[in-house]
């Protein structure tokens, strides 16, 4: 049947307050043409990111009432201990706050200056803690994964070749290798089983430890259990344990695959690892057992992990996010192809060819989209990666638009409403123009920056 049926009824509602056009014009403006300074409420489909904003369900909730608060040894800790290690077994886990503060306590113990450390390709924040502490993030994903347009099963891949010539040359400074599941910034694109063992047989070639970043593992095990050779009839469970026994430790952000709206953990084997990275925690997220979280958020990601590997869950959420990107594809609206596993991404430069990216494509189809629809949606472009450190601006490589999806948030009548509205802007994106910046911080500028309309 085409209709996707959620797999669940809904509980309790959150109302949403239709805005007019003149109300959205006037928000927008206020806020300087920024998506992030809008207020929430004056947001009717929220699609700027899918971490942290999904629906709890009712047994979440009832383990926020089962939370424990003792400030050492709560039972929440253990429940969360015990789900963390049924899919991922390993050694000593770690709570934190979110994947960022995972990322922050590992690199500064692995980091340093001089260190590289590959991934297929960084997440912002991975890059941002491990150049922090003056060690290089290198990007290896198959060049396959580089071409929005191209369809290819896992185009978030590590480039094999590229990873082994990077051990053979510098593997004194390499600390360990990573892997990104599903690869975010290339598009939440997933990593096969068989290049994950490719990796492994890297990492054992050359004696280096091997860390996933595994925020959207649960979406990662769908696409293997969907598109590889194989492993159509495994339970997701079970491959995430097959990917958990290739890797040396991970990072975590419960906000994505926990079905959680906060926290995060970090995991390894090895004992002076984990012991170091636990004297970092207490400095400054908290006692090891409970890290930068409340009881009740461990209860809460307990049970997420146990709903996110539920078959249904992940038919009707990797479902519904296609059925958005078929949904554009079909409109003529050129999007990254084919569609990842939490977002859909809108190739804006081809979409807007009149707007040159340094007048910033991604951010005139970004603001349409609300002014037109109240629709909140990312740029990631030139806005985001074009200024440099020496100061100059350049266009970043792509000018993309992300639709991410929240998890269990959002119907199918509202993502028919997504699609109406992206029609509706690309029907008359030649009138579309580009902005330019009033003022911008020195770092991150796409969180704080003011624009301006070029014309009308
Ligand atoms: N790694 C990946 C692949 C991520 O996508 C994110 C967050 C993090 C690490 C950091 O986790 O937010 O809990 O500190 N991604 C969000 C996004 C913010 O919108 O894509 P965090």
């Amino acid at each position: 049947m085409p209709t996707i049926i959620e797999p669940f009824r809904i509980h309790a509602v959150e109302p949403l307050r239709i805005t007019t056009a003149e109300e959205r014009h006037a928000a927008i403006a206020a806020a300087g043409y920024n998506l992030f300074a809008v207020h929430s409420d004056d947001v009717l489909i929220d699609l700027l990111t899918d971490s942290g904003t999904g629906a709890m369900s009712s047994e979440q909730w009832a383990g926020i009432q089962r939370g424990n608060e003792a400030y050492a040894g709560s039972p929440s800790w253990y429940r969360f201990e015990a789900a963390v290690k049924a899919l991922f077994p390993f050694r000593h886990v770690i709570p934190t706050h979110q994947g960022r503060a995972a990322e922050k306590i590992l690199m500064a113990v692995i980091g340093g200056p001089g260190r590289i450390i590959p991934n297929n390709t960084h997440f912002d924040t991975t890059r941002a803690n491990i150049e922090a502490t003056g060690a290089e993030a290198v990007d290896l994903v198959i060049p396959e994964g580089l071409d929005p347009a191209l369809e290819h099963p896992f185009k978030g891949n590590m480039d094999l070749a590229r990873l082994d010539a990077l051990l053979r040359e510098r593997r004194a400074d390499i600390p360990a290798v990573f892997v990104t599941i599903t690869n975010n910034s290339g598009g939440g694109q997933p990593v096969s089983l068989e290049n994950l063992r490719g990796v492994r047989a890297l990492c054992d070639r050359h004696q280096v430890p091997l860390f996933l970043d595994a925020c959207r593992f649960a979406e990662n095990a769908w696409f293997i259990r969907e598109r590889e050779p194989g492993q159509g009839g495994r339970e997701v469970a079970e491959i995430v344990r097959e990917i958990a026994s290739l890797a040396d430790g991970m990072t975590m952000s419960a906000k994505k695959d926990g079905l959680a709206n906060i926290g995060g953990w970090l995991a390894m084997h090895d004992d002076a690892l984990a012991a170091s990275c636990r004297n970092l925690l207490i400095l400054t997220e908290g006692f090891p057992t409970y890290g930068g979280l409340a009881g009740r958020d461990l209860d809460a990601i307990a049970q997420g992990l146990v709903e996110v590997v539920q078959h249904d869950y992940l038919r009707y959420r990797i479902r519904s996010t296609g059925y958005l990107g078929d949904g554009l594809h079909a409109a003529g609206i050129p999007t990254m192809r084919p569609v990842g596993g939490h977002a859909v991404y809108i190739d804006a430069r081809r979409m807007l060819p009149h707007i040159p990216p340094l007048q910033y494509p991604g951010q005139a189809l970004a603001v349409a989209l609300y002014e037109a629809g109240g629709i909140r949606s990312c740029e990631i472009g030139t806005v985001m990666f074009g200024r440099r450190p020496d100061g100059s601006e350049q266009p970043a490589a792509l000018d993309l638009v992300r639709l991410a999806i929240p998890r269990r948030t959002y119907t199918q009548s509202h993502i028919d409403y997504v699609i109406e509205v992206c029609a509706e802007v690309a029907a008359r994106s030649a009138d579309l123009g580009g902005y330019r910046i009033t003022e911008e911080p020195a770092a991150l500028r796409h969180f704080t920056a003011r624009f301006e309309p070029l014309q009308g």
